[in-house]
């Protein structure tokens, strides 16, 4: 097994849900190969993924994930057992934040429930009955009304810019970080945080450590430094 269980913990704060990221790199560092991520990771680390997805409650994405790459927020039925017997839904929600509201008119993440939070006044050219447009001014609104709606645990599985943004918004409680054993060398620069570079240095705490192949499977408690001073 990797890592110990629960993956997800119950809620630090009262006023907003507990929220993980999930990602993968190669060794040096690239979040995506080629513009997605879905070869980077072994069937461990996909199986990872769809475990941490088990325990939560919501699987949230950036739209340019979602326009990459033909995903869903779902899990297999495997899985759907164990999320009924801890008294979850069968499938997460899905949630998607948009500023442009460019996403697909139809895409496999809409075959169940779906929330897509627009942060401005564009259009969502989205008509599908699974699927609630939500306009909030903000990712931080975003997270709130994901806890308003009884969410206690969210999933991040990015992309790079939607973490940035949740970074700097201090919403992210612990990150899962696979490192598989590749290189992909090139000049793309995408690492699994993309944006302005933080007013100060994020410490993690190293919370596990496992080893399977070659593949390394960490798991981070982040520590936001003090905003005082
Ligand atoms: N290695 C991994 O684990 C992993 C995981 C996920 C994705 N990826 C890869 O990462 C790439 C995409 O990443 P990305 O960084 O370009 O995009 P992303 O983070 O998936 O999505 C960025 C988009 O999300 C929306 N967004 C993000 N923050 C927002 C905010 N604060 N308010 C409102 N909207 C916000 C905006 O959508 P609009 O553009 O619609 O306004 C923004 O352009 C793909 O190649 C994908 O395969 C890798």
């Amino acid at each position: 097994m990797i890592h110990p269980r629960p993956l997800l913990r119950e809620p630090r704060n009262a006023d907003r849900p507990y929220l993980a990221i999930n990602m993968v790199a190669t060794a040096d560092g690239r979040a995506a190969v080629d513009g997605s991520a879905v070869g980077i990771g072994s069937p461990a680390d996909k199986r990872l993924m769809r475990e941490l997805r088990a325990e939560a409650d919501v699987v949230l994405h950036g739209a340019a994930t979602v326009r990459a790459d033909p995903l869903s927020a779902r899990v297999p039925p495997d899985l759907v057992p164990q999320r009924l017997a801890q008294g979850l839904s069968e499938q997460p929600l899905g949630a998607i934040v948009t500023r442009s509201g460019n996403l697909p008119a139809h895409h496999p993440y809409y075959e169940s429930a779906t929330v897509i939070y627009i942060t401005s006044d564009k259009s969502v050219p989205v008509n599908e009955p699974t699927v609630e447009v939500c306009r909030v001014s903000s990712i931080e609104q975003a997270v709130r009304d994901l806890g308003r709606r009884g969410a206690r645990r969210i999933l991040c599985e990015g992309g790079p810019t939607l973490n940035s943004a949740l970074f700097e918004a201090r919403l992210i409680d612990e990150i899962y970080l696979t490192i598989a054993p590749k290189l992909v060398g090139g000049d793309d620069p995408l690492t699994i945080v993309k944006g302005p570079r933080f007013a100060s240095t994020i410490p993690l705490e190293l919370l596990s450590l496992v080893e399977k192949e070659g593949e390394l499977f960490l798991h981070y408690l982040v520590k936001y430094p003090s905003m005082q001073g």
